[in-house]
């Protein structure tokens, strides 16, 4: 996690696939422009209380699975300003600041938060200038390491012009405020626009063995050494069911949750995961089984689930 505050007007470099440092995840590492990540991340929403809004029930709990991810050896782990609001940034810094130097956190803006746990779009200029405030503040760091801008709404991307809010965006890049640049729950045409402005690192929509809109999009960006990191990548707040998945699963000795996550990591290089979990049961018996290696037929099997 950066620190720094001494600002820079420097161009990020662009990303490309590594596996430089060992570890024990599943899946290796990437590079998210100059940071290395693990692919096998974390994704922090789901630590929120009910519906993402407020404190969770279980706050030791959650503290507990942040530090397992980062024990397990994770070095990327996605938030957002507006889970809770505020409370999944504040259980991460409570949990892992001083972060160590290897951790990457990735937030978003281009949301609030209103009191009936809607997602009121916020990306004027002077809202998205707010929220990169908010974060760093929460987070307790002088620079973001990664910010999303987050187009659509919750229905998926919308068409049209992200243009002024990613050129805000990357004028605080230039400030010094965010090293890296992505988007998320965009069109293909809106990942074109945003890189025409600035450079993006990563790409950030829901995919999954049942969700797979983005087949193209991901292939894309593998060619361009960008990362592609599915949410909701076991189904979200209803996860996966399938009698595919199940028998994959079964034939594999492992779980159906750790066959989605494998046939994730098998899908392309520049697929980085940040699977949720409250447990820390969960969260090792995912990293137990991501690795998982999926044969031809268990592919092909599992290819009927979403095509
Ligand atoms: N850009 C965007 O618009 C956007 C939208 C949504 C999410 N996100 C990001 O994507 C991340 C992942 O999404 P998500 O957490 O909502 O969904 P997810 O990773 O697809 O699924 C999480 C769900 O799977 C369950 N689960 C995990 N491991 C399990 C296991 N081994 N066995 C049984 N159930 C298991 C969890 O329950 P337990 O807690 O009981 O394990 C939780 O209910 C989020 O944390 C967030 O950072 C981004």
């Amino acid at each position: 996690m950066t620190t720094t505050s001494t600002p820079t007007t420097s161009t990020p470099t662009t990303s490309t696939p590594t596996t430089s440092t060992p570890t024990t995840l599943p899946g290796g590492t990437w590079m998210l422009g100059d940071r290395e990540v693990t692919r096998f991340g974390y994704g922090a929403m789901q630590l929120a209380g009910p519906g993402v809004l407020g404190p969770p029930a279980d706050r030791a709990g959650a503290l507990d699975v942040l530090r397992a991810a980062v024990e397990a050896g994770a070095t990327h782990v996605d938030t957002s300003g507006a889970y809770g609001p505020h409370v999944t940034n504040e259980l991460i810094r409570e949990a892992l600041h001083p972060y160590p130097p290897t951790l990457t956190i990735a937030t978003k803006v281009g949301a609030d938060r209103d009191p009936q746990g809607g997602w009121p779009t916020a990306r004027r200029p002077e809202d998205l200038r707010r929220q990169v405030q908010e974060n760093l503040r929460t987070l307790g760091v002088d620079t973001l390491d990664l910010v999303n801008l987050r187009m659509g709404d919750a229905a998926g991307p919308r068409a049209g012009s992200l243009a002024e809010a990613f050129e805000t965006l990357a004028r605080l890049q230039q400030d010094g405020l965010v090293t890296h640049l992505g988007v998320s729950n965009v069109t293909a045409e809106q990942v074109a626009e945003a890189r025409g402005i600035a450079p993006v690192v990563c790409v950030q929509n829901l995919y999954n063995l049942a969700v797979r809109h983005d087949d193209d999009l991901l292939e894309d960006l593998a060619r361009d050494g960008i990362a592609y990191v599915p949410f909701f990548p076991l189904g979200g707040f209803t996860p996966l069911q399938s009698q595919a998945l199940s028998a994959v699963a079964q034939r594999s000795s492992t779980t159906p949750m750790a066959v989605a996550l494998s046939w994730l990591l098998q899908r392309s290089p520049n697929v980085l995961l940040i699977p949720g979990t409250k447990s820390v049961a969960h969260l090792r018996e995912n990293i137990a089984g991501a690795g998982t290696v999926l044969s031809a037929q268990d592919v092909a099997e599992l290819d009927t689930i979403g095509r």
